[in-house]
């Protein structure tokens, strides 16, 4: 079954067999996030989080050149101190940290450029597959500017420090190859296996308990934040799955050698 989601401009959004297809369709700029665009994505995100039709989301660029070719510069080339300090801080919590924060799994599929703000984007999702032709980079020095979507923080935490900042301070561009190689990527494929690669990784997980599935996400999630103590949050989400119909169901189907039905409560 195919549904069209909302009519966005910037954006192209399809539930396809309980999979979200969300396409970044401003192809002329190379799929450049400006304001209109982020808003779109913040809001196709909170319904992919909210709907229970919705077990996980593919993220990619429009044509073959570019997933996203970074935030959109024109927006942002007469901006201040504030006005930067407020960019970087709304597309942080609205549209960043609410991906890595869906409980439904994201993985980008990468299918040209992932520059600036488009690898901070494909950085916030849960997984990542790339294109054999894709390049990616955190060009933003080389316009007088650190990465601001939490890029020197999630390409930290994915790559180690070292090679973080080497691409940062640099500003080159990395192959796909190399990308994956340094567990920027979870797989490189050829172009014309990549929205199939990225959408058997859902499938596979559209197989599994959708509530645990969420409390991985969220647990795992922790590992990367001070201010939360992931071993505790670990605890309380392996605690709270036992209260769950599929924890029975799991176990029950396990027992009696069949496979399981889960119903997602
Ligand atoms: N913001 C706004 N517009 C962008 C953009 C961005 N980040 N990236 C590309 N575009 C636009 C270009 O301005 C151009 O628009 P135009 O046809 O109206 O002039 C169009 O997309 C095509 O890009 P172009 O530069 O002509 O393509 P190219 O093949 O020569 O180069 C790139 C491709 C990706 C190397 C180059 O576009 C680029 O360096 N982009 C900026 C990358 C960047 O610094 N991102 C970080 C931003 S914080």
């Amino acid at each position: 079954m195919k549904f069209l989601i909302m009519e966005y401009q910037n954006i192209l959004s399809e539930l396809r067999d309980n999979i979200l297809y969300v396409t970044i369709n401003r192809e002329r700029k190379l799929n450049a996030l400006n304001k209109a665009t982020l808003s779109e994505l913040a809001d196709v995100f909170a319904f992919a989080g909210k709907s229970e039709e919705v077990r996980g989301v593919l993220l990619t660029g429009a044509g073959e050149k570019a997933f996203v070719a970074g935030a959109d510069i024109s927006e942002f080339s007469d901006f201040g101190r504030e006005d930067g300090e407020a960019l970087a801080r709304n597309g942080q919590v609205t549209v960043f940290n609410a991906i890595e924060n869906c409980t439904k799994p994201v993985v980008a599929a990468i299918n040209g450029f992932a520059l600036g703000g488009g690898l901070e984007l494909a950085m916030a999702c849960h997984m990542r597959v790339a294109a054999d032709h894709a390049q990616l980079g955190l060009p933003e020095v080389t316009l007088g500017l650190i990465p601001g979507y939490g890029g020197t923080q999630r390409l930290t935490q994915l790559v180690g420090k070292g090679r973080a900042l080497e691409m940062i301070t640099t500003a080159d561009m990395i192959s796909a190859s190399r990308a994956e190689q340094i567990g920027l990527v979870n797989y490189c494929v050829p172009a014309s296996e990549l929205l199939e690669k990225a959408g058997q990784i859902l499938e596979r997980i559209k197989l599994r308990a959708p509530l645990a599935v969420a409390r991985a996400i969220k647990a795992a999630n922790a590992a990367l934040h001070k201010d939360e103590d992931g071993f505790n949050v670990e605890i309380r989400e392996f605690g709270e799955s036992f209260a769950t119909l599929d924890f029975k169901e799991g176990t029950s189907a396990f027992l009696e050698k069949r496979k399981p039905l889960f119903v997602g409560k």
